[in-house]
Formats: C-alpha cells, sequence, structure tokens
C-alpha cells in the first residue's frame, strides 16, 4: 500500500510552496477508504471518537484500547481500499492518561498505536510534554503536537475555550510551537485559537501546521468527520463547515424504511430469493406455495 510519509508531510509549508495538508478525523473502516477516495492526506484517529461515536460529553472517556481498536480499524480500511493514490498517513489520537503518567507509559502506548496500524501518534500540550515527546521520538515513533484548545484539558480550561487571546497567551503559544518542533514533532495540530496567532505561530515553526478553529493561515487544515458529512447534532462550532447533511438524510432513509415495511411495499419480489419451480413444487405437497 503507498501512502503518504511523515517526511512528505514534515515538509509541507506553505510558505515553501506545498499545498495546504487536508486532515480528517475517521475511526473505521468505510470512513477510512472514503477518506483515501476523496484524496485526503492524513486520517486522525482522534479521541473525539468518544464524542462523535461513544456518546460521550468529552474526549477524557476513551482509552487507549479503544484507540487501538480503531486505529485498527482505520488501518484494515486502507489496506482494502481500492482507491488511487497515496493512501492518507494514519495518525493515532493518544487519549489522555495515557501520557500522563511518565515517558514510559507514553512510549509503551504509542507502540500499541502503531502496532494496530499508526504510523505515527498525537499528543497534546506544549513544553511540559517534551520529555514525552522526546522518549516516543526516540522510539522511532514520530509525534504530531497538538497545541491552544486543548480537549484533554478541559477541566484546567474551563471548558473548552478558545486559547492565546492575550499578548503573554499567544507567545506562549509561539514558544510552545517552536519546542514542539525542536524537541521532533514532524507536524502541529492547532486548535481554537485567534488566526493572528495561528499565523504568528505558522511563521515560527519549519514544521507544518494543522488548524482547526485558527483560521486560514495555517499549513493546513483539520475537520471532524462528523462535522464534515453534518453527522453531529449536538455541537456545531462555527468553524466546523458541513459539505454535507448525511445526519437527516440517514434518519430519511430509515423513516422511508419504516413506512414501507409497515405499509408491506419492502420487501419486492426481486428482492427475495425463490425456489425452483420444480423444488417449489414438492414443497407444495408440505404446504408450501406452487411459484407464480
Ligand atoms: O480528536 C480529534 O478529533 C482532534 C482534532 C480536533 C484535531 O484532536
Amino acid at each position: 500500500m503507498r501512502t503518504h510519509t511523515v517526511p512528505g508531510i514534515r515538509s509541507s509549508k506553505v510558505r515553501d510552496g506545498a499545498d495546504p495538508l487536508v486532515m480528517i478525523t475517521a475511526y473505521d473502516a468505510p470512513g477510512a477508504r472514503q477518506a483515501h477516495a476523496a484524496g485526503i492526506d492524513l486520517i486522525l484517529v482522534g479521541d473525539s471518537l468518544a464524542m462523535m461515536v461513544l456518546g460521550y460529553d468529552d474526549t477524557l472517556q476513551v482509552t487507549i484500547d479503544d484507540i487501538a481498536h480503531h486505529t485498527a480499524a482505520v488501518h484494515r480500511g486502507l489496506r482494502a481500499s481500492t482507491a488511487e493514490g497515496p493512501a492518507p498517513l494514519v495518525v493515532g489520537d493518544l487519549p489522555w492518561m495515557s501520557y500522563h503518567t511518565g515517558a514510559g507509559d507514553a512510549v509503551r502506548n504509542a507502540a500499541t498505536l502503531v502496532r494496530a496500524g499508526a504510523q505515527a501518534v498525537k499528543l497534546e500540550g506544549g513544553r511540559k510534554r517534551l520529555p514525552v515527546i522526546e522518549a516516543i521520538v526516540d522510539a522511532e515513533i514520530p509525534v504530531m503536537g497538538h497545541l491552544g484548545l486543548t480537549p484533554q484539558s478541559v477541566h484546567a480550561m474551563g471548558g473548552f475555550k478558545v486559547q492565546g487571546r492575550k499578548h503573554d497567551a499567544a507567545l506562549a503559544l509561539r514558544d510552545d510551537a517552536k519546542a514542539l518542533a525542536a524537541a521532533g514533532c514532524f507536524s502541529i495540530v492547532l486548535e481554537g485559537v485567534p488566526d493572528q496567532v495561528a499565523r504568528m505561530v505558522t511563521e515560527s515553526v519549519d514544521v507544518p501546521t494543522i488548524g482547526i478553529g485558527a483560521g486560514g493561515d495555517t499549513d493546513g487544515q483539520v475537520l471532524v468527520y462528523h462535522d464534515v458529512l453534518g453527522l453531529e447534532e449536538r455541537i456545531r462550532p462555527k468553524f466546523a463547515r458541513r459539505y454535507a447533511e448525511l445526519g437527516t438524510a440517514s434518519t430519511e432513509a430509515m423513516r422511508a424504511f419504516a413506512d414501507d415495511v409497515r405499509a408491506r411495499r419492502f420487501p419486492a419480489d426481486d428482492e427475495a430469493y425463490h425456489l425452483s419451480a420444480e423444488e417449489a413444487e414438492s414443497l407444495s405437497l408440505y404446504g408450501a406455495p406452487a411459484p407464480g
């Protein structure tokens, strides 16, 4: 399977002439195949799995086993994909508490995601994560950073709030990004920061930044699968442009199915299997109807 590579992604700076990177979350085999067919560069098996798929209110509820389970499904989906062009690079999201308890745990958990099919891992946080990032990179596992609105810090931040709005916080974000790049991160997600801050951070590092709710001047954009397809009803952040309304379409399709069953319109004759005339005739001795 030909795939996008970490060195290829790492060198994708828009200021050097690269096209913006496109990343989407995916959590299963069909989503992965769709992303490949759509020419997406990176798939993030995000811990947003918790909210988008598993019905939780925040991302703190998923475990390394959950992310590994879904990373493996994404990997199998891409392996079976018949789409042309390089497959998206698969990034497994390290969930809360999988890297907060020390570098040894972090490396072991990152390896679990690699063995499930990830080519890189992502983790949240700035300079305080440097020892963990260095240990994972030292184990030959590429790391994507994640700064700004980091959902695993929802309680510490007092909610899902835009970060870096004040002078000092913006400069701290820029310094975090520089430190992450120096520690070996091959790219950095910038989530929920003012666009001017995202631009400043993007200019200050030589690895690509991938924005979500961070304006148009990053080196790439990431959105959540369920937002792009209009499958998420509970939360509609303003940056999450919906390119389809599959949630509504799904409900309408299921309602039509239910109506057809209740009105005896489903299944039709050509949606059923039939015996040969001879077998039907033989069974009619036992009360089965003859074909016709
Ligand atoms: O888990 C996720 O979906 C993410 C993206 C929002 C970047 O971390």
